[in-house]
């Protein structure tokens, strides 16, 4: 499935369960001094989390650009070596404030997975907060919740570092559920149990949907206290969803980054896939060429300071590994910007 339509497919999902569709906000933020780029889908309903704002619709969803690139959520050193991280990415996002909580946010996020996307349900796993170290309580609720959906020894219990999302070092937070998918191939599947693989950095078992129970305001001094209404957000990754959909074992793999790989390797005259180092190279650049152009569209110019100091490293970074690895010795990056 191509992934526009997959997009198209999660949208009309949610508006046929009465959430309005809204916009992506910008990459760069510019209203949070907390917050340098957008991270994650929920960064500008913020205001609605704490109950400064009213919203105009109590069920929103979207596909939002995000940027992982500094602060809390940084995964730019990842990015190009493994298969499946990136710096800017796609997040397909839902949210109820105040309205439904964890029972609907549960039950449509399988719907849509198992029954609109029809993945083979014995290669998705789950994972539910407990984590005895904090003061917060085992989520029992979201655990049964998913017992009427999929067998227990599927549902794993989760650590604050994988089941607690923040957005930051301050704000909204709460626990949250993960869905993992197993991409491996049968054969690999019949000899490690897919569970034993979960939240363990295996290329193949990955994560592909979150959904938070936001519940909790982190605040300056650390401390968590109790928000005065419950919210849900959900996040899940465009990219990694189109690759479980177009059967292939990398988001680089799948039609988004398709023509970016063609043309730079054309460039380079190299051929994807022959040699590992050239290959991480391909996949930095065509990731950065990504994260540079949308953020200067949405109006961070590279520059010496701050978020322009973040987006010149990433241009620098991109440059660095085409001259290193692919001997690409004048400019190419401008020729990717189109494309
Ligand atoms: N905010 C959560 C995340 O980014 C869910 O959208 O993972």
């Amino acid at each position: 499935m191509e992934s526009n339509k997959l997009r198209e497919l999660y949208l009309d999902f949610f508006l046929s369960k009465g959430h309005k569709i809204v916009s992506s906000s910008p990459i760069l933020v510019k209203d949070d001094p907390t917050l340098m780029f957008t991270n994650a889908g929920m960064n500008q309903f913020k205001d609605i989390f704490l109950s400064h704002s009213t919203p105009k619709n109590l069920r929103v969803a979207n596909s939002q650009k995000c940027l992982r690139v500094s602060g809390k959520h940084n995964d730019l050193e990842e990015v190009g070596h493994d298969t499946y991280h990136h710096t800017m990415f796609e997040m397909l996002g839902s949210w109820s404030f105040g309205d439904y909580f964890k029972k609907e946010a549960i039950h449509w996020a399988w719907e849509f997975l198992t029954e609109v996307c029809k993945l083979d349900k014995e290669r998705l796993y789950v994972t539910f907060f407990e984590d005895s170290v904090t003061e917060l309580e085992r989520d029992q609720e979201t655990f049964d919740i998913w017992s009427a959906l999929l067998p227990s020894a599927k549902i794993l219990p989760g650590i604050k570092k994988d089941n607690f999302w923040e957005m930051g070092d301050t704000g909204p937070c709460g626990p949250c559920t993960e869905i993992h998918y197993d991409n491996r191939p049968d054969k690999e599947r019949g000899k490690v149990e897919g569970s034993s693989l979960v939240n363990k950095d295996h290329p193949d078992v990955i994560e592909i949907w979150n959904i938070v129970f936001i519940q909790f305001n982190r605040s300056k001094n650390k401390e968590l206290s109790a928000l005065p209404i419950k919210h849900v957000d959900t996040g899940m990754g465009f990219e990694r969803l189109s690759m479980i959909m177009q059967a292939v074992s990398s988001t680089y793999d799948t039609d988004i980054f398709r023509s970016l790989i063609e043309n730079i390797s054309k460039r380079a005259k190299y051929k994807y896939g022959e040699d590992k180092k050239k290959d991480i190279a391909i996949r930095v650049i065509v990731d950065h060429i990504r994260a540079i152009s949308f953020s200067i569209a949405d109006g961070q110019l590279p520059s010496n300071v701050k978020a322009g100091y973040v987006i010149r490293r990433i241009l620098r970074r991109a440059v660095r590994y085409g001259y290193t690895f692919l001997g690409l010795r004048s400019p190419f990056l401008y020729d990717l910007a189109p494309v």
